[in-house]
């Protein structure tokens, strides 16, 4: 391996990360107020305005429009403290779809963001499961701090047994509600004071001053509980340990309001200062050997997380989103597609910054590039100089939702079949085919309901066809291996059905939960995969 150290001085100082949070939890306002601490924007409310702009002009998909959500996912780069960060959106909407899955395999670590007042919500569980999986470093901000909300040491406590997470807090908060006085930093025991009651666009400068000093703007009751808290911390609380954290065991936990600016400014501090570098990721040559790349190789290499169509409803286009592995990307240069070993000029290069699009001469390990592309790429593909390789990082999630497509006119039915592969290669939805019957008439799958109105919409616009979709019968698909035995066991039984995704994978379907445990009981040497396992396509 050829470390460069142009690529490795690049790759060290790149920071990219999503939030994960459930709806109204304030991921836009976080991300807002995170820009203005950066000196990004200067006025809060630019984001959200921008937000509401798109939606005036914008007339792809309407019900982006009806319902009042945003579909696209856009990707923020900002420079703060000597490092470059990357904050990737992910879909917030309550029908929520596999692309926030997907954006999850393109980042080094996560914010969990949690609205005190609320606790762990559902949404926030399942991308946290995502996260685990990938051993995702997680930083966790209590927001809403200027609401009364749950007792700080019994929400910690929640968080750390719910999801089975080591928690370490960094600074703990004095007060909540109109209580909230601000917030202690542990390891200095200074105290950080809120001046509260503006809901400013402005930055807020805490006031700092030791946690001594600041009894009497506390009060002494208020003080005296907090030390009692502190105590207890130390004493029963887990250690702050950096590598821990870039191992995913232990959640550094911070506390503050979004909204009222405060405490954004400690943890872009500690985004800036130790959120996870790009980390090397495994793949796989044309021998199928596994590799290890390394971010600071000089070789580049890269992979599609995402595409999303009609982001311009005017040029019909077709963007995909690229998050650079290694090396240093440049604007024009040829690569190699993996799966396929073609080749392809990267000449319209783009990165977006809340929707803006500027063109990108040259990219870094961890970036994200926004690639204009005609139909040639898809989900999961890499792209690299020299011998082809697949990286092993997007997997699949079992779909949730399952639909038929009932033809009305029987002329169209090979534009349906061409939607079809064009749109699950695309990741919009994901495709089972029966077995022996070839690449037709599938049965559909999607994590999330908003999938299908996607497919439907476009299906229509793009390939003329109105596809009338009827619920399948199904609730949930595995990736099946095992002996054929045990395959034969789930073949004789009316409750499964047997299909193959596009890469020809076994995959079984069934009624619900339920028939996946009885399956697992009674043939136990199957194996049942909720998702995609690595090196099954
Ligand atoms: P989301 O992207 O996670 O869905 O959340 P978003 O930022 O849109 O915030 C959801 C609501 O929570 C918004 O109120 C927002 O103002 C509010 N919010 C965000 N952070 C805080 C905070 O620190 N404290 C308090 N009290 N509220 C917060 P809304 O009424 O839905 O919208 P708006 O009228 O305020 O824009």
């Amino acid at each position: 391996m050829n470390v460069s150290a142009e690529v490795e001085k690049q790759a060290t100082r790149r920071r990219t990360h999503a939030i994960i949070s459930h709806p109204d939890a304030g991921k836009t306002t976080l991300t807002e107020k995170l820009l203005l601490y950066s000196g990004s924007i200067h006025l809060a409310g630019s984001v959200r305005a921008r937000k509401a702009a798109r939606h005036a002009v914008s007339d792809w998909m309407k019900m982006e429009q009806e319902r009042g959500i945003s579909i696209t996912s856009s990707v923020l780069q900002f420079d703060y403290r000597g490092s470059a960060i990357n904050l990737l959106d992910t879909p917030g909407h309550a029908d929520f779809s596999e692309d926030t899955y997907r954006t999850l395999a393109a980042v080094d670590s996560a914010v969990m963001l949690i609205d005190h007042t609320k606790g762990v919500e559902a949404r926030t569980l399942k991308l946290f499961e995502v996260c685990r999986m990938r051993q995702l470093p997680i930083v966790t901000f209590m927001n809403k701090l200027d609401r009364a909300g749950q007792d700080p040491l019994d929400l910690l406590d929640e968080v750390s047994k719910t999801l089975n997470l080591r928690v370490a807090p960094l600074n703990w908060p004095i007060g909540s509600g109109k209580e909230f006085k601000g917030v202690v930093d542990i390891p200095s025991k200074d105290v950080l004071l809120f001046s509260g009651g503006r809901h400013g666009q402005d930055r807020v400068e805490a006031r700092r001053m030791s946690f001594e000093d600041a009894r009497e703007e506390i009060g002494n009751s208020l003080f005296e509980q907090i030390e009692e808290e502190l105590e207890l911390l130390e004493i029963a609380g887990d250690a702050w340990d950096h590598e821990a954290f870039l191992r995913g065991e232990v959640s550094p936990v911070f506390w503050g309001s979004a909204m009222s600016n405060f405490g954004v400014e400690p943890l872009l501090t500690f985004l800036a200062d130790y959120a996870a570098p790009p980390k090397h990721r495994t793949a796989f040559n044309q021998k199928k050997d596994t590799l290890v790349v390394d971010p600071c190789e000089d070789r580049f290499t890269g992979f599609i997380f995402k595409i999303q169509a009609n982001m311009n409803p005017r040029h019909r286009d077709r963007v995909a989103f690229m998050r650079v592995v290694s090396g240093k990307f440049k604007r024009g240069m040829d690569v190699v597609v993996g799966a396929s070993g073609k080749s392809l000029r990267l000449a319209n290069p783009h990165t977006f910054m809340a929707q803006e699009r500027s063109i990108v001469e040259e990219a870094w390990p961890g970036d994200i590039v926004g690639l204009y592309d005609p139909g040639n790429l898809r989900i999961g593909e890499t792209l690299c100089v020299g011998e082809p390789i697949q990286f092993s990082g997007i997997p699949r999630f079992a779909p949730e939702h399952f639909m038929r497509v009932v033809l009305k006119d029987p002329l169209k039915r090979k534009q349906l079949d061409q939607g079809l592969n064009q749109l699950s290669g695309e990741g919009v939805i994901q495709a089972f085919y029966r077995r022996g019957m070839g690449k037709s008439d599938p049965f559909l799958g999607a994590v999330g309901l908003l999938q299908f109105e996607v497919l439907k919409e476009r299906l229509k616009n793009e390939y003329r066809v109105n596809a009338v979709l009827e619920p399948a019968g199904f609730g949930v698909a595995r990736w099946v291996r095992g002996p054929q035995e045990a395959v034969q066991w789930l073949e004789k039984r009316r409750d499964y059905t047997l299909v193959e995704d596009r890469n020809d994978n076994l995959v079984v379907l069934a009624p619900a939960k339920w028939a996946v445990d009885f399956a697992e009981r009674n043939a136990p040497e199957l194996e049942l995969y909720d998702v995609e396992p690595l090196g099954a396509s």
